[in-house]
């Protein structure tokens, strides 16, 4: 199923919100893109008033899984341009939809999406008893290698859009990190993931560790790989994506070096996942929880890292993501923060109102999921540079201070879900 999911507040301007409705990837037979290919968008019935109801064909009014007001109606591709221009200037805001290649995958992606059950739901005990394991990790972490890896992140190509050659090489290079610190293990596996129709030629990445006693019961963590800017496009586009989302894959893989380095072996089987083409409508995400949900897998938990990297004095020191995810979840977010971080530092939450990043692709798939968040500034606000070409490390003073208690916080998560074998 082609799904474009397309939900931006105020986070973009107006060209970086055009640059994610681009259909980016739609090419018709010729290779060309078809401005001309019927699309399916799902709307709140706000946006269809505000800039839809003079654009749209054939408009259906439904009520959403949650009670809201939903319409169904048909575009033409180049219209989505449209759609989101007036928008933005009626709404004033980035308008949000879901895009489809047929009405019958929009009718059933309302009738399919789970995001109510994934929110509420109960899924698993998530008890707190694994300090023995986590607590002597916490103070391995070095702010010096996730430096060096959102460095290398966003300063090794000009951007790592899934619709780029670079996106490409960005994630070929984050697999080949992964794998190094997997090596001469034979439970750890380093997979590309492939099947994704519209991420373009950008894979996600996939580290497993292989449970010792519940290898069925999966624990993800997960940020996205790819970048995108309003500066410039396909490979000159400049997206050094820095915060956004270099900040959460080098978070990544200073837990993955600490734990691996351990010898750790969980009870669960851990999936450390990079995915493709966030910034285009959580594409990779929704690709990989889709296929996971057919195949019925058992993920019991995902934590996502999404911009950790930007911080002021005063500021909470990390946030929990509020909506489209799981309570249960986000209640071990800011237990996990109590046990092991506590003392001075500070935890707020942060409410995005859209599917905003990867976890909403878990929660519409089902499954439970919660995310943390970067403290930002006094105001509240976080890095305002992102999706620009001064989403850089010199923008946040050549520093991953910030970023270092974002490490603990997976590693807790990493022993807590994944829990430790006795054999
Ligand atoms: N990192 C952002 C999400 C974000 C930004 C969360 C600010 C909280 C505060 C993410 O990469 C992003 O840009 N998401 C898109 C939505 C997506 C569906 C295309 C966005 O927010 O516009
Ligand atoms: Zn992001």
């Amino acid at each position: 199923m082609q799904r474009t999911v397309l939900l931006s507040l105020s986070l973009a301007s107006l060209a970086a919100c055009a640059s994610a409705f681009a259909p980016a990837f739609a090419q018709s037979a010729a290779g060309q893109p078809d401005p001309f290919k019927p699309v399916y968008v799902v709307t709140s019935r706000q946006t269809h008033d505000a800039g839809l109801s003079t654009l749209a064909r054939n408009a259906t009014a439904r009520i959403g899984v949650t009670g809201a007001p939903l319409m169904v109606s048909e575009l033409k591709a180049h219209e989505l341009t449209d759609l989101s221009r007036h928008v933005h200037e009626k709404e004033r805001r980035c308008g949000g939809y879901f895009a489809f290649d047929t009405r019958a995958e929009a009718e059933a992606f309302m009738r399919n999406d789970r995001s109510v059950q994934a929110m509420n739901i109960a899924f698993a005990d998530y008890a707190i008893d694994n300090q023995a394991t986590v607590a002597p990790w916490l103070s391995q972490v070095k702010e010096a290698n996730i430096l060096a890896s959102i460095k290398a992140m966003s300063t090794n190509w000009p951007n790592r859009y899934a619709g780029s050659s670079y996106g490409r090489k960005a994630a070929l290079w984050v697999r080949d990190r992964w794998a190094e610190l997997g090596a001469g293990r034979s439970d750890v596996s380093t997979e590309l993931f492939t099947a994704c129709s519209n991420c373009g030629q950008q894979p996600s990445v996939i580290l497993t560790i292989r449970g010792n006693e519940r290898p069925d019961e999966v624990v993800v963590l997960g940020a996205h790989l790819d970048s995108i800017s309003n500066s410039g496009s396909g490979e000159f586009m400049r997206a050094p994506g820095a915060d956004d989302d270099a900040s959460g894959i080098a978070t990544l893989t200073e837990v993955l070096r600490i734990a691996l380095s351990s010898g750790y072996k969980p009870q669960r089987t851990i999936k450390v996942m990079g995915y493709a083409a966030e910034e285009v409508g959580l594409r990779g995400s929704n690709a990989i929880a889709n296929d996971f949900k057919s195949r019925g897998v058992n993920v019991v938990g995902v934590l996502q890292l999404d911009m950790t990297n930007y911080r002021t004095a005063t500021a909470p020191d990390v946030r929990v993501i509020s909506d489209y995810s799981n309570a249960n979840l986000q209640k071990l977010l800011r237990d996990l923060f109590s046990t092991y971080l506590g003392g001075s530092m500070r935890l707020g939450d942060y409410t995005c109102s859209y599917g905003c990043s990867d976890h909403a692709s878990w929660t519409s798939a089902g499954y439970p999921a919660a995310m943390y968040f970067e403290g930002g500034n006094a105001s509240g606000q976080y890095l305002q540079q992102v999706h620009t070409a001064n989403d850089t490390l010199a923008t946040v003073g050549q520093s991953a201070t910030a970023s270092v208690p974002f490490a603990k916080l997976g590693l807790a998560f990493l022993g807590e879900v994944g829990k430790t074998s006795a054999n």
